[in-house]
């Protein structure tokens, strides 16, 4: 590719300026509050794709968020990238621990970034990844440099499980047939230590309610007579561990493979510092299921962990009660061949089966999906692993990710082709977390990396 770098430095404050733009509206799909925002964002989204060249832009609305369509076909004879990303952003609370507004970026330095970095929510997850491929669609057709063709899909309900986007896949596959999926929604190990998504884990999740008595209770007149709903809850939740760290859900372990001796050795080499991590982190020892290594137990092993847990008196003070129910929200983290559906079936049965007398146990499923892995033989591996060496003059390493990106499981299955995950975020930039950001330098560098997996991928492909 001719001149990328000159290309990028000419318009770096009008590549970061646009990001910024598109960073100040509050896409937030899980609440209903922002759902002109979420729209408007999606609005954005198209008039970039055109304005980055695309011949065809379409607004595809579903029964949620509509889906960006947009495509530059310029040979049928020649492969199709097929882009995927999210447009929509986590919620950005809690506000109060941001050191500047959530939608109002600003670039600041940090330790990892020190030519900075845009602090937002959505910088790194997605709106920043996203954007990057947008900006080299920009670079190829204003440059007459691509190489083959292009369908962009940019969704808005990513993250609240891509419901919809799984019934639009199914009902498009003619429309989305591609060679290759490209993804920027994952991260690298560091800056100078380039590395390649290989694997994300499947996801179940579910919500538990558990019901004593049938009102709050005066805990003097009642406490050690009745069930306390809390106190149920907790425990039969704390028995879902046992003292190995191992989940006790009979048959939750079937079919997850066992690595080999060989390939654990071979994920061992990615560096890796496990004081580093604790530091980072402000803890004195990390936790988890024995017999594994911190990078194995969140990427090849399975989890569950309460994300939020409620009920009886919250408030200011002390109040004497037992509440007449408890809740909890509880995600499973999967690997590839536990079934996300099963899973949730046996979650169910044992979490019910294990109720004592006195109290009822409902459990409502949410969302979920399957794990997923790539191998690294692919055409598509192979370009994407061309394309880092020279931008950033190493080999990338293959990583497996802790991570969900439910639906690229069901791209798999529907349009039969694989995706490669070119992330270029760092797992401390906080998405999800107050003060998201995405390294000024990540950003610049997706967007010269990735018009060279397109060169890398149409030439392997011949
Ligand atoms: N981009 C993330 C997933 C991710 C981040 C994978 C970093 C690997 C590395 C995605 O937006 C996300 O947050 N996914 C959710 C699942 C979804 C169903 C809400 C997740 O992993 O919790
Ligand atoms: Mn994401
Ligand atoms: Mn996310």
């Amino acid at each position: 590719m001719n001149n990328i770098k000159n290309y990028i430095s000419e318009h770096k404050d009008r590549f970061l300026n646009e990001l910024i733009e598109l960073l100040k509206i509050p896409s937030v799909s899980a609440d209903s509050a922002f759902e002109k925002d979420v729209r408007k964002t999606a609005d954005q989204v198209k008039l970039s794709l055109e304005k980055a060249g695309c011949d065809l832009v379409e607004m595809c609305e579903t029964d949620g968020y509509p889906i960006v369509y947009g495509e530059k076909i310029i040979d049928p004879a020649l492969p199709t990238i097929l882009v995927y990303g999210h447009y929509d952003v986590q919620p950005a609370d809690p506000i109060e621990l941001w050191t500047s507004g959530p939608f109002e970026p600003v670039i600041k330095k940090t330790d990892k970034h020190p030519e900075g970095a845009i602090f937002a929510r959505g910088a790194c997850d997605d709106k920043g990844q996203m954007y990057m491929h947008v900006k080299a669609l920009e670079f190829m057709t204003s440059t007459n440099q691509l190489p083959c063709n292009v369908k962009f899909m940019i969704e808005g309900e990513e993250e609240v499980g891509s419901v919809n986007l799984g019934v639009f896949v199914k009902n498009n596959q003619e429309k989305l047939k591609n060679d290759v999926i490209l993804i920027s929604d994952t991260g690298m190990i560091a800056n100078d230590i380039p590395s390649i998504t290989t694997g994300l884990r499947g996801l179940s999740y579910v919500e538990v309610e558990v019901t004593g008595p049938n009102r709050d209770l005066h805990s003097g007149l009642y406490g050690g007579a009745v069930a306390n709903p809390i106190n149920v809850l907790t425990k039969m939740i704390a028995s879902l561990h046992d003292e190995k760290n191992q989940i006790t859900i009979p048959g939750f372990y079937d079919g997850v493979e066992d690595l080999s001796r060989e390939e654990r050795d071979e994920m061992a080499k990615a560096p890796f510092s496990l004081e580093n991590y604790k530091k980072a982190l402000d803890i004195d020892a990390v936790y988890g299921e024995e017999g594994y290594t911190t990078n194995e137990r969140n990427a090849i092993r399975p989890t569950l962990d309460v994300n939020g847990i409620w009920g009886g008196y919250t408030g200011e003070g002390a109040k004497t009660v037992i509440a007449s129910k408890a809740y909890a929200k509880i995600s499973m983290r999967l690997v590839p061949n536990q079934d996300w559906e099963s899973i949730t079936e046996l979650f169910t049965k044992h979490f019910l089966s294990i109720a004592p007398a006195g109290v009822t146990v409902k459990v409502t499923p949410h969302h979920g999906g399957q794990g997923y892995v790539t191998p690294t033989n692919s055409i598509g591996y192979k370009a994407a692993s061309m394309a880092y060496n020279e931008t950033f003059g190493k080999k990338p390493i293959p990583q497996r990710s802790g991570g969900s990106i439910p639906i690229v499981a069901l791209f798999e299955e529907e349009l039969k082709s694989k995706t490669i995950l070119m992330g270029f975020g760092l797992d401390s930039d906080a998405i999800h977390s107050p003060n998201e950001h995405f390294g000024v330098f990540n950003y610049l560098k997706g967007i010269e990396t990735i018009p060279l997996f397109y060169k890398y991928f149409t030439e392997l492909s011949k």
